[in-house]
């Protein structure tokens, strides 16, 4: 029954959004591939036969053969990306455990993240690194191991370590969502570097502030560039360690409409990604720590309060809920967009380009065999027989394609509407 809840809850998801639509629009350039080189047989065979097509011809459309797989390679490599940047010790790594329910990631004292650590799903039972620039897999038993890995390399900051977890320990990391966690913005000149190198293909922004205190120009400043290199960046604010302000609860609605007022300032007036609306729906005032108390507990299964750090737990326990809700309509919308809006223009555009040399080839064709039929003296039956088996293809092949075509657009504004 656990396994079945489970089911039904994450097919509620709106990860699945994505993960639909990934389904389809591989399956679509799957049927693209096989129309490819069925079509690519066909017009090396009439080379063969009749020399209608030339070499240069030919060689085209072994290159859309090429470049469909090419497609198909970069789409089953496609997932929803999501980087988390923020002050030294704000929580960023914390937040990402919290989501992914484990203590996957290094936190705290000794446990400074160093270099860009990206966590992402792999089949199978077993957990492993990748260093940037290697092949190798390295074991990793557990998370102690995983903290001492990652501490004694000596990266570069704007290195990048890929901590492959097993998918099935993890609802997000199933639905392909790829965690991007990175040093302190404050420890790095390099900021350039990190977007070029780790944000161009994120398709939201988590900024990790620590409630205690207020924006700093090191956070503010990051933002800015991230907005002047990508156009309007997906960014969602967590104000983190909210727990604290258990222990001043005479100050805590004034500090939080102070937080909201200027987290909704900056997204709006500032970086001008959002409007008033939108960016109230994307500041939240939350617990990493207490929140993956709290499913470690339930993970055991102890009722979720038995993580609470201080007062008012389960408040902030539904904002982090919330967060996430709202995080995965993000997410899987924005990825949608931009990942497979691109493919399929392209392959429309693919199919366009063989559609228009297809007309031109049967063209070609019908002209061959009327010249023929002028010395219809000189033709042998046999000869006949394979011009009409010919046409007869061509023609087919013609409205295979063109069915093809109108088949891969219905589909793809179809799963685009969806
Ligand atoms: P760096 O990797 O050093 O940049 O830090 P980080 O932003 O990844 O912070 P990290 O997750 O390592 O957390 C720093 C410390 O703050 C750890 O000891 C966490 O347990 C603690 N911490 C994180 N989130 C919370 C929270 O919401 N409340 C409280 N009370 N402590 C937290
Ligand atoms: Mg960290």
């Amino acid at each position: 029954l656990m396994v079945e809840n489970r089911t039904m809850q994450n097919d509620k998801s709106p990860l699945q959004v994505f993960v639909r639509a990934k389904k389809k629009i591989n399956d679509i350039y799957g049927e693209i591939e096989e129309y490819v080189v069925e079509t690519t047989q066909f017009i090396n065979a009439l080379h063969a036969e009749a020399e209608i097509v030339d070499k240069a011809e030919r060689e085209l459309f072994e290159s859309y053969v090429h470049k469909v797989a090419a497609i198909r390679e970069v789409l089953t490599r496609d997932h929803m990306k999501v980087a988390f940047f923020g002050r030294t010790s704000n929580g960023k790594s914390s937040v990402i455990n919290a989501m992914l329910r484990e203590k996957i990631l290094p936190s705290g004292i000794g446990h400074t993240t160093n270099c860009f650590c990206q966590v992402e799903g792999c089949d199978g039972q077993e957990a492993y690194l990748m260093k940037e620039g290697s092949d190798e897999k390295l074991n990793v038993v557990n998370i102690k191991q995983l903290a001492n890995a990652l501490c004694q390399e000596k990266l570069s900051e704007s290195s990048l370590v890929r901590i492959f977890w097993p998918r099935e320990r993890c609802s997000l990391l199933r639905d392909d969502v790829v965690f991007v966690d990175s040093p302190g913005v404050d420890v790095s000149a390099n900021l350039d570097d990190w977007i070029d190198n780790h944000c161009i293909n994120a398709d939201v922004f988590v900024l990790v502030l620590n409630a205690e205190s207020t924006m700093t120009r090191a956070e503010k400043q990051f933002f800015h560039t991230v907005s002047q290199k990508l156009s309007k960046p997906n960014i969602f604010i967590l104000n983190n360690r909210w727990d604290a302000s258990a222990n001043e609860p005479e100050f805590q609605d004034s500090v939080k409409s102070q937080h909201t007022e200027r987290c909704i300032d900056f997204l709006t007036k500032e970086l001008k990604v959002s409007n008033e609306k939108e960016a109230a729906e994307r500041v939240f005032f939350v617990s990493a720590r207490e929140t993956l108390q709290a499913r470690l507990e339930e993970a055991k299964g102890n009722p979720p309060h038995l993580g609470a750090i201080a007062e008012g737990f389960q408040v902030r326990y539904f904002e982090f809920q919330d967060f996430e809700r709202k995080f995965e309509e993000c997410i899987s919308q924005s990825a949608v967009k931009t990942k497979f809006e691109q493919h399929s223009s392209r392959g429309k555009s693919l199919s366009g380009d063989m559609c228009s040399m297809l007309d031109n080839i049967h063209e070609r064709t019908t002209i061959f065999r009327n010249l023929k039929m002028d010395q219809k003296t000189l033709l042998t039956d046999r000869i006949q027989g394979t011009e009409t088996q010919m046409m007869q293809v061509t023609r087919d092949m013609k409205l295979k394609i063109h069915n093809m075509v109108e088949e891969v657009e219905q589909k793809v504004s179809k799963a685009l509407n969806e």
